[in-house]
């Protein structure tokens, strides 16, 4: 990250405008060595400030594992609250480029969901090219039906209103009326549409893992920080 006025640097990270700036740094809110910088024209790396007393966050590039809860909209339109943006902090609201989802999960989907600020990340994540393994975790009213895993495996699978079939996916059947799904593309509510289209309902979809990536004991609603290297 190249050196950064420091009004810019408060306001790209969300911390206050660039006018709010100059306050802030005369009131030696931003330090470096341990030095307030008292000059708000001054360029300065963004790693090697502090502001009240701690490190900028996310300096080069945010990207975070939000474990979604049941009910949260994986949208910026306030007219659709709970946003899944109202479970992370607020001034990364404010920061520019802002955070978003990697992908969306429906607002009865819970599960693992990626938070980014890095738009060529983002691409290489969906792109079906580069289409990383998700699993999901599926559970289901009636019986499935026979041979719906070969149906899912074939690639043969049109949905209604598609122009391809949807890519092979694997389905591991691991009870009555559970299964995990894996896949490597994201059409829209994809998951529940492949089980819908063979006469058998979604009643609960979680996504447990994208990648190499899981929840672990993450709790609903909690989010960490993770890397690229950690995709797989
Ligand atoms: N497929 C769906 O149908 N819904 C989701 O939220 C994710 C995948």
């Amino acid at each position: 990250m190249p050196d950064l006025r420091l009004d810019q640097l408060l306001s790209q990270f969300g911390y206050c405008s660039r006018r709010e700036a100059a306050a802030w740094t005369k009131n030696g809110r931003v330090c470096r060595g341990g030095q307030a910088l008292l000059r708000p024209d001054q360029r300065v790396a963004p790693e090697e400030v502090l502001i009240d007393g701690a490190p900028v966050e996310f300096p080069h590039r945010l990207l975070v594992l939000l474990h979604k809860p049941l009910g949260f909209a994986c949208s910026h339109d306030p007219a659709e609250s709970p946003l899944i943006y109202d479970l992370l902090p607020t001034r990364w609201a404010r920061r520019h480029p802002a955070p978003f989802s990697i992908g969306r999960l429906d607002r009865d989907t819970s599960g693992l969901l990626l938070i980014t600020d890095d738009g060529p990340l983002c691409h290489r994540l969906t792109s079906p090219r580069h289409e990383v393994e998700k699993t999901y975790h599926v559970t289901v009213a009636t019986p499935f039906p026979p041979g719906l895993a070969d149906c899912f495996s074939s690639g043969t699978l049109l949905l209604r209103g598609e122009a391809k079939p949807c890519l092979p996916a694997r389905l591991d059947i691991t009870s009555a009326h559970t299964a995990r799904l894996f896949l490597r593309e994201g059409k829209y509510h994809q998951v529940r549409r492949m089980f819908a289209s063979q006469g058998c309902p979604v009643t609960a979809l979680h996504r447990q893992a994208v990648g190499a990536l899981t929840l672990d004991d993450l709790p609903p609603g909690a989010w960490r920080e993770v890397s690229p290297d950690q995709l797989g």
